[in-house]
């Protein structure tokens, strides 16, 4: 079946007789204990989960999925797989908030953290060497640099590390990491997955059971379960991840062209460009699709660089991504990206209509000097 069909079925269910064609929302803490299911507390057990979890597992290819609480509680369960001691390598763009756990956990004695470009081929055949752990994203947040995961899966393998991915800015709809030798993949699904900035979850896919069952224990002993809400909400925002990436990234691949060149705009980060250094790479790896996130560095100090963002009508200025709406954020007003030029702006772009984003990006461009 063609992912477009799965994101619409691929959880199933089984009606319980009242003909309704939407999974449902099951609230109960706990459950009988003579149920088919064999589910047995709300922490450990809930069938809207296994639902979700069950759609994830098959768009990611997986040998199944656990669904956590929030994006960082899945990414926590990954890191708690590494030995002590042990070396873990990752993007030194990753996530500001995956680097500051590993960072964390690496000052606290837990293991050794080795942050390098993932898009080196050399630099990450040598870090892989007597690593436990590798963790890639599918597109580096927020240059949106793109490595080879094959060539990451290889490597690990060699190494005999586990390969993580963390495939939350591409969506199983561009990428499916696990078909490519990775071993577990992460999602933020308060990003595209739920897609309505109105829920924070998240779920890890796993390419065999022993790794499934590990974080399943992770999660029932450290209480990092998902609620009802979020998992029933994530279910209903899968059903139509298609067919907003596809509007989402043809309005990045336009917006993307029309800011590159344009007045004050130094550069655009955008793998849909032919400029961009992985931009062949992208093109196999993602199916010709190139995501629906763009940065772009403007020639403006921090200040500017804030009002510009504070000035566009229909973007938003707030963190996160994913969303239906679009949003954008100067990157360097985190401490953890302190070191990205302070007129990074960051471009979450949403479903209006790609003429409108433009056009306001162009107002809020004149309106701090840049475009007269
Ligand atoms: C790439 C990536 N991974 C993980 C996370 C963490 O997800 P959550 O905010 O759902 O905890 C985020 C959040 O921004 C993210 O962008």
């Amino acid at each position: 079946m063609g992912i477009a069909t799965r994101v619409v079925h691929g959880a199933g269910f089984e009606d319980l007789g009242s003909g309704a064609v939407v999974p449902p929302l099951v609230v109960s803490a706990t459950f009988d204990h003579s149920n088919p299911g064999r589910m047995v507390y709300g922490r450990e057990h809930n069938p809207t989960w296994t639902l979700l979890e069950r759609a994830i597992a098959d768009l990611e290819d997986g040998h199944g999925a656990v669904a956590f609480g929030s994006g960082m509680a899945g990414v926590a369960a990954v890191l708690a797989l590494v030995p002590k001691g042990a070396k873990v390598v990752a993007a030194r763009d990753s996530y500001t908030g995956t680097r500051e756990l590993l960072l964390q956990m690496e000052s606290a004695g837990r293991f050794e953290v080795d942050l390098i470009d993932t898009t080196d081929q050399d630099a990450l055949g040598r870090a892989a060497a007597g690593a436990a752990m590798i963790w890639l994203e599918t597109l580096g947040n927020p240059l949106l640099s793109v490595p080879d995961l094959a060539r990451g899966a290889l490597v690990s393998r060699q190494a005999g590390a586990l390969l993580v991915v963390d495939n939350t800015f591409a969506t199983p709809i561009l990428c499916r990491p696990l078909t490519l030798g990775a071993d577990l993949v992460v999602h933020s699904a308060s990003k595209y997955i739920g897609g309505h900035d109105d829920l924070i979850l998240g779920v890890v896919a796993a390419r065999d059971g022993d790794l499934l069952r590990r974080l399943t224990d992770h999660r029932t002993s450290h209480g990092a379960c998902p609620g009802q809400l979020e998992a029933w909400l994530a279910l209903r925002g899968l059903r139509t991840l298609d067919v907003r990436l596809a509007r989402q990234t043809a309005s990045a691949q336009f917006l993307a062209a029309a800011l590159a060149g344009a007045p004050g705009v130094l550069r655009v980060h955008y793998p849909g460009l032919s400029e961009h250094p992985q931009h062949g790479l992208a093109q196999s790896q993602f199916q010709g699709r190139f995501g629906a996130m763009i940065s772009i560095e403007l020639d403006l100090a921090a200040e500017l660089a804030e009002r510009f963002c504070a000035a566009t009508r229909i973007w938003t200025n707030a963190t996160s991504l994913g969303s239906v709406e679009s949003l954008l954020e100067r990157r360097a007003r985190w401490p953890g990206d302190a070191h990205l030029p302070a007129g990074l702006v960051r471009l979450s772009v949403g479903v209006e209509d790609p003429d409108d984003l433009l056009s306001d990006l162009r107002q809020a461009l004149v309106s701090v000097g840049l475009v007269v």
